[in-house]
């Protein structure tokens, strides 16, 4: 990939998990009264159909990675777990009194800070008292969150026997040196025993997450980490871009300085070289970040034009409502956001005046609607269309005009009423995306708030 590409396409950008993306929320106009209304229209629409997902948020992580961009509490004390599922369960129960009939389950995902930081008793606990409220839709999907260097072969196996069937696991980069800087020591064979475990239970999908980015990372390291990971093929992989946000996560234990960080060029080639890695490999891209083998039920659903993306990454199937539970998460009813506050101490306040602890959100317009609709498929399809009637706003001649230069340098074609992201412009589907973001447009943001886009 060209240099000079990479030089003028690489600018601040949001990673578009949602659209209108978080900083653009128009707070003034959401109440929690609203995001209640909306969420019972969706659950109304959608429960009996595909039912709907829930995203849980379990905070806790033992040991603080320096890299980190998630919302983690970092804790040794274990006595914590019980509280918060109490907590959790609470929330879930105040969401049921508010359906009106019995939700259907049609995915559930754990994600963290580290769902392993729980004994396999409280992950029970929870699984089997979100039940209680709750049937399992047909063909559910279970997945979770595991970390190497914490995950036991009975909570593999406890959370088998709950129905999960997916598991990633964080590894991020192989090397010493990298694992030293992050603050992250995780041995290849921590990795290669939790993934065997997975296996041998009967898990269909294991994923890895490796980032590319890293301090001190070199062109060898990742091609030693993807040998290492095709040692243990697992089903799917997410190849993130190392978002540096310094100025929203300081953090004290920090191995590295920015000028450890690979740059530009050199940061392009980590991600030109694990990607070749992995197509020899047998992986096919999927969307941004995310790469699968073949036989895994992502790459089928991106054939089949199925794939979906939300907060909580791809997925292969889309339900209309997504309930977010616990402490930051976020909920999208497709109509509205909303999210819960970041605050432990406040959620648990919150809770006990029995309240949603939902502290902002966003309503979409008709015209939100639309544009996000757009982001999804540049995001899952790699390609957008519109009609007359169908997908179509007053700015598309202005959109058009602006994303000309990328046709001139051959990142996409645009025909007519559709644009196409060519293999060369997969790289800058977030440079894409922005062009249709008509938020950003009207009011660039006044501070850092996004990390480069390349
Ligand atoms: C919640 S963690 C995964 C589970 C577990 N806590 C672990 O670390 O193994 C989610 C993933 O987000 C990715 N991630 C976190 N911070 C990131 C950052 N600043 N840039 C890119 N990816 C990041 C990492 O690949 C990480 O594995
Ligand atoms: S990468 Fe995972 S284990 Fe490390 S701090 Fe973040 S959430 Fe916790």
């Amino acid at each position: 990939m060209s240099t000079s590409l990479i030089q003028k396409y690489n600018v601040p950008g949001p990673r578009y998990t949602s659209y209108p993306t978080v900083p653009y929320w128009n707070e003034s106009n959401f109440t929690t009264e609203k995001w209640m209304a909306t969420f019972q229209q969706s659950f109304e629409e959608s429960n009996s159909k595909n039912g709907i997902s829930l995203y849980i948020h379990l905070p806790f992580c033992e040991s603080m990675c320096t890299f980190c961009g998630c919302n983690k509490r970092i804790t040794k004390n274990h006595s914590v777990e019980e509280t918060y599922i109490k907590a959790l369960l609470k929330e879930w129960s105040l969401y049921c009194n508010l359906f009106s009939e019995r939700p259907n389950i049609k995915e559930i995902h754990l994600g963290g800070g580290t769902p392993t930081f729980f004994s396999k008793n409280n992950l029970e606990q929870l699984i089997n008292g979100i039940f209680s409220y709750a049937n399992k839709a047909e063909n559910y999907e279970f997945s979770f969150e595991g970390h190497p260097n914490n995950t036991t072969y009975e909570q593999l196996q406890k959370l088998y026997d709950l129905g999960f069937r997916r598991v990633s696991f964080g590894v991020q980069d192989y090397a010493e040196k990298v694992q030293k800087a992050i603050h992250r020591i995780q041995p290849f064979h921590n990795v290669a025993k939790v993934t065997f475990w997975a296996k041998e239970i009967g898990y269909t999908s294991i994923g890895h997450d490796i980032i590319f980015g890293l301090p001190f990372q070199t062109i060898e390291d990742v091609m030693d980490t993807m040998e290492k990971t095709n040692s243990l093929k697992p089903d799917r992989l997410a190849f993130y871009s190392y978002a540096h946000t310094p100025w929203i996560k300081g953090n004290g234990q920090r191995g590295f300085n920015d000028e450890d960080l690979p740059k530009d060029t050199e940061k392009r080639q980590l991600y030109e070289i694990g990607k070749q890695l992995l197509s020899k490999n047998g992986y096919h891209e999927i969307g941004m970040d995310h790469f699968a083998l073949a036989s895994d039920s992502l790459y089928k659903a991106s054939q089949n034009q199925e794939l979906h993306r939300n907060f909580m990454g791809y997925n292969a199937s889309k339900t209309q409502l997504m309930i977010g539970l616990g402490v930051s998460s976020i909920s999208d009813s497709w109509y509205s956001f909303a999210q819960n506050t970041k605050s432990l101490e406040d959620y648990y306040q919150i809770l006990e005046w029995d309240k949603l602890p939902v502290i902002k959100g966003h309503i979409l317009d008709e015209e939100d609607l639309i544009i996000r609709k757009h982001i999804l498929n540049l995001t899952c399809q790699f390609e957008t269309s519109w009609n007359n009637q169908e997908l179509y706003f007053d700015e598309i001649p202005a959109v058009l005009s602006e994303l000309k230069e990328m046709e001139n340098d051959n990142l996409i074609i645009i025909e007519e009423n559709k644009i196409r992201i060519t293999e060369a412009g997969k790289p800058f589907v977030r440079n894409i995306c922005m062009a249709f973001d008509l938020h950003l447009k009207r009011k660039s943001p006044e501070n850092n708030l996004f990390s480069m886009t390349v």
